[in-house]
């Protein structure tokens, strides 16, 4: 497996611009195959998670032209898709088999749907179980628990339904179920997740409605909408890498342009600047229904801050980069009520852990968060150079890469080669910061 060696390195200067957003892209793609005519989704996410879901779509029916800076989706209609003759293989993504489960269950087809080991590992019963309840008829692994997944599609019936996780995907793949449900579909979430499906329907004029920390659809959506054109946001989730690269390698003033800051999403942002980040929010504009602005990112003294449940949803993602600006931070921050990071592509808890402690961070796993003593900024060592895994898991690699500039020694990251499910070319975009500030990696 592919080895990424960090040297010690920066500032971070320059200006860049990150992969489309991966969540948007993946329900892009779905709502423009299942729309009436061509959609134009241009500044998507090549990672292998999207391209998967292109995969599938194409293993539907659908046609897809792709080109390195767009996708036309040639959309059939609700009713368009055909039964795939082998089963959809979602690679590393939990958004892809998950939102496809909940559309699958109401189409007119048999599908099976698997992904890699760290899908067929991850829970799915939180989706199969309410969709079961809506009507659907799913067979897996421990009772529908695991993937694959053996969907018959069936009619659909709306349900009321009160999620005890905030999460876009279990709401999301219960949204695209109520689009051939009979009947209002109501989905209670404990805290708000990502709103990206609610927006992309009222972006395709399908309606839906917001009632506090609820959303509402009505039933029989199906009836169709027309293809659009869908410019899409930077991915805010990979700009975090180097938001949190230029707020600590000192000396940096980085420019991010084009980057996604749909406040569901930007926890990261919330918790650096309580930590003392000089992060300025410019430009912002809309794109395709979605809030979208350039950051400019210098570097700046950290300290520690305490994150709590009702902030977990809007940084899901970012805990692992975080945990790197904890670790350089001034004092303790403390992470807690954030469980669900034991459930993605790899245990996020455990991994970053594991891993900055080789690093030389004094960081402690409890059950549900972490909590670091942050070397300081005046720190004569700040981390130690080390030999790191990625647990296959994207965001760990590229986060071990960060916390690598501000190491007294080369890191060595094995299995970095899974940083492509998201972001293919970080080690280029890294690079080309460095040597434009005169260090190369
Ligand atoms: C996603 C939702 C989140 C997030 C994941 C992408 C989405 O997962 O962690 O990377 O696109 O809906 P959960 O819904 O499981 O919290």
């Amino acid at each position: 497996m592919q080895s990424l060696t960090i040297n010690p390195g920066g500032p971070l200067t320059g200006t860049l611009s990150v992969p489309g957003d991966k969540s948007i892209t993946h329900r892009a793609v779905i709502l423009s195959a299942l729309a009436e005519g061509e959609s134009l989704i241009t500044g998507y996410c090549r990672g292998e998670d999207c391209l998967n879901t292109v995969r599938a779509f194409r293993a539907m029916g659908i046609r897809i032209a792709e080109q390195p800076d767009h996708l036309r989706v040639s959309g059939k209609g609700f009713w368009g898709l055909a039964e795939p003759e082998h089963p959809l293989d979602c690679g590393n993504s939990g958004t892809g088999i998950r939102l496809l489960t909940g559309l699958l269950a109401g189409q007119d087809f048999f599908t099976v749907l698997t992904g890699d080991e760290s899908v067929r590992r991850r829970p799915m019963g939180r989706v199969v179980r309410p969709l079961r309840e809506m009507g659907a008829m799913i067979a897996g692994r421990k009772g529908g628990e695991l993937a694959p997944l053996a969907v018959s599609g069936s009619r659909l019936h709306g349900i009321a339904y009160v999620s005890s996780v905030a999460s876009a995907q279990v709401k999301s793949a219960l949204l695209l179920a109520a689009l051939s449900a009979e009947g209002v579909t109501r989905i209670t979430e404990p805290y708000r997740s990502r709103d990206h499906t609610e927006r992309l329907f009222r972006h395709f004029g399908i309606p839906i409605q917001e009632d506090g920390s609820a959303v509402v659809v009505p039933g029989h959506l199906s009836v169709g909408w027309a293809g659009k054109e869908l410019p899409l946001p930077g991915d805010l989730s990979a700009a975090a890498f180097f938001v949190v690269g230029a707020s600590i390698v000192p000396g940096s003033d980085l420019t991010i342009t084009g980057v996604g800051i749909n406040p569901t999403r930007t926890g990261l942002l919330d918790a650096l600047t309580g930590m003392g980040a000089n992060i300025q929010v410019l430009n912002r504009r809309e794109q395709a229904g979605e809030p979208v602005a350039d950051l400019r990112v210098r570097s700046a003294a950290l300290h520690g801050i305490r994150v709590g449940a009702e902030r977990i949803p809007e940084t899901i993602d970012e805990f692992p980069i975080l945990c790197v600006a904890a670790a350089l931070a001034e004092g303790e921050t403390a992470i807690t009520g954030a469980q669900e990071l034991r459930v993605k592509e790899s245990d996020r808890i455990a991994t970053m852990a594991i891993e900055l402690t080789k690093m030389g961070a004094a960081i402690t796993e409890t059950p549900d968060g972490l909590i670091i003593q942050g070397s300081g900024a005046r720190a004569t060592r700040r981390l130690r150079g080390a030999s790191c895994h990625s647990h296959g898991d994207h965001r760990v690699a590229m986060s071990l890469a960060i916390a690598g500039l501000v190491a007294d020694a080369p890191t060595r990251i094995e299995d970095a080669g899974c940083i492509d499910t998201s972001f293919p070319g970080f080690e280029a975009k890294l690079l080309e910061l460095l040597t434009q500030s005169g260090r190369g990696l």
